[in-house]
């Protein structure tokens, strides 16, 4: 390996400024540089999540021979999108496909046994990867429960990474429960639409008048809203199973 090569491999920042050209955000650096096994990203709408995915999952497969790279998302469609950003990235690296064994909608193959798999929505269908250093799930707020419950047993055998990217969809699921109570293994990035600069006032402010408040302040803003039109707060409910009070016993009834 060149000594070029080498640097690229240790600095994926380095290598995607120099080879594709793509100049990650300051946050986006922080989670491509960091040695942190699990990533979560609560990132505005259009901030650049996917495309910084797409860079650290073909940096991945190019510089670490035999490396399998997962996509997981809410539909199959959504998992082939994200393929595609990285196969636009690959032939940035390699035009003429010399190192590409295998092109398929649904996942790349290179010569040097590295595997770039886009998973579709449902459980069922991904069971049986074993080892992957690196699992990347796209849109994670909408991503099921189950879906994550069984990707992340993959990760017992290796020091495989894992790297959730969403905007908030209510106070449910995993990626809630993640944001709000993952321990200090999680390397958590915060990034609003005002931090972007790619992202106008006057955009915003046009978003704003076409769109709930709830939706901006998720889509934009990364705050976790209650599903509208719910009656009782999630926090009231959370707070209710936490608490000591035993259930009201009515007169005459000995059943409860
Ligand atoms: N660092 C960057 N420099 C220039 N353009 C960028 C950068 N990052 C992303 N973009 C561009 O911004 C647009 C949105 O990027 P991307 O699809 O990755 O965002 P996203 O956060 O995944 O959006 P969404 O929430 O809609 O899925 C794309 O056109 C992409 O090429
Ligand atoms: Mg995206």
């Amino acid at each position: 390996m060149s000594l070029r090569d080498a640097a690229f491999k240790l600095d994926p920042v380095l290598w995607a400024k120099a080879a594709l050209a793509y100049h990650p955000d300051e946050w986006a650096v922080k989670v491509m540089m960091s040695p942190a096994r699990y990533v979560i990203e609560n990132v505005s709408r259009q901030a650049g999540k996917s495309t910084c995915a797409a860079a650290m999952a073909v940096h991945e497969a190019v510089f670490f021979p035999g490396s399998l790279v997962l996509v997981v998302s809410p539909t199959l469609r959504q998992s082939g999108e994200l393929q595609r950003k990285c196969l636009r990235f690959y032939d940035l690296v390699d035009p003429q496909h010399k190192g590409l064994a295998e092109d398929t909608k649904l996942s790349i193959q290179l010569a040097n046994g590295s595997r770039i798999i886009a998973l579709p929505g449902q459980e069922d269908n991904l069971r049986g990867y074993s080892a992957p250093s690196l699992i990347i799930e796209d849109e994670a707020s909408r991503v099921s429960d189950d879906l994550y419950t069984a990707i992340r047993p993959m990760l017992a055998t290796n020091q495989g990474r894992l790297i959730l990217l969403s905007t908030p969809n209510g106070k449910t699921g995993h990626f809630y429960k993640i944001w709000t109570e993952g321990g200090p293994e999680w390397l958590k990035i915060k990034v609003t639409a005002d931090e972007i600069p790619r992202i106008t006032k006057e955009f915003l402010a046009n978003e704003r008048l076409n769109m709930t408040e709830g939706q901006y302040r998720q889509e934009y803003f990364g705050e976790f809203m209650e599903a509208e039109g719910a009656v009782f707060s999630s926090d009231l409910f959370r707070s209710l199973a936490n608490s000591s009070i035993s259930p009201l016993k009515l007169r005459g009834d000995e059943s409860w």
